[in-house]
């Protein structure tokens, strides 16, 4: 069987983790290998660059500096797991993949996203997924809090709401552009419907293979 590649994307707190957990059960119960693999990190070197970018203390990080780290730990997560595994026809389901540096680094920090597209397919070796879904929510009650209290949030949480609707349009951006590929899902639904509607969609794909 030739192997799966699958992603999900989304906003911190979109639900990933939940509907991953979910999908590889699904998956394993239909007797098939999964492996799933978390960004950044996945491998040892992985987990250490994982740090060095979650690390408070490293706030300061230039944008780029940032953007190689993400890119170095998934080159590393690609040469020792994804490519291996996609060669052993296995399903390899990842928790964020390189439309999370479009839409993070290229969009929200203003690198640009043919730049990073460029240098993700670099690190990559070219492999991009098959199916990515996208469990979209938006700004978390952004609208409520910024039409009552503007003036009382200070620069940072201004900024981190705009960081963050600059991702979610990002995201959006993205979905549009790679219909084929992205999947779109209102992250918004209860848990049991998202799943129903990731369930059908592998169906699909799985009966391809
Ligand atoms: P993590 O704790 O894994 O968050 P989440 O559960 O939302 O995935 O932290 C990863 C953070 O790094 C998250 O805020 C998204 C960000 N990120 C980027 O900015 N660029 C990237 O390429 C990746 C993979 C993640």
């Amino acid at each position: 069987m030739k192997g799966l590649f699958i992603t999900f994307e989304g906003l911190d707190g979109s639900g990933k983790t939940t509907q991953i957990a979910l999908l590889s059960d699904y998956l394993k119960r239909k007797g098939l290998e999964v492996i799933t693999a978390i960004e950044p990190g996945g491998t040892a070197l992985g987990d250490k660059i994982r740090h060095m970018l979650l690390d408070r203390e490293n706030a300061g990080m230039s944008h780029k500096a940032e953007t190689f780290l993400f890119e170095a730990s998934r080159a590393e997560l690609v040469s020792k797991v994804i490519g291996p595994a996609l060669g052993r026809g296995k399903i390899i389901i990842c928790d964020r993949f390189f439309d999370s540096t479009i839409v993070y680094q290229g969009i929200a920090r203003g690198l640009g996203v043919e730049k990073i597209m460029e240098l993700s397919l670099w690190a990559t070796d070219g492999i991009v997924p098959d199916l990515t879904f996208l469990l979209s929510v938006d700004v978390d009650g952004g609208e409520e809090r910024l039409s009552g209290s503007s003036k009382s949030r200070d620069r940072i949480e201004s900024e981190e709401d705009k960081f963050k609707q600059s991702i979610y349009e990002g995201y959006l951006e993205l979905s549009r552009k790679y219909s084929d590929r992205i999947i779109l899902v209102d992250g918004k639904q209860d848990i049991k419907k998202i799943f129903g509607q990731i369930k059908e969609r592998i169906d699909r794909e799985l009966d391809k293979l």
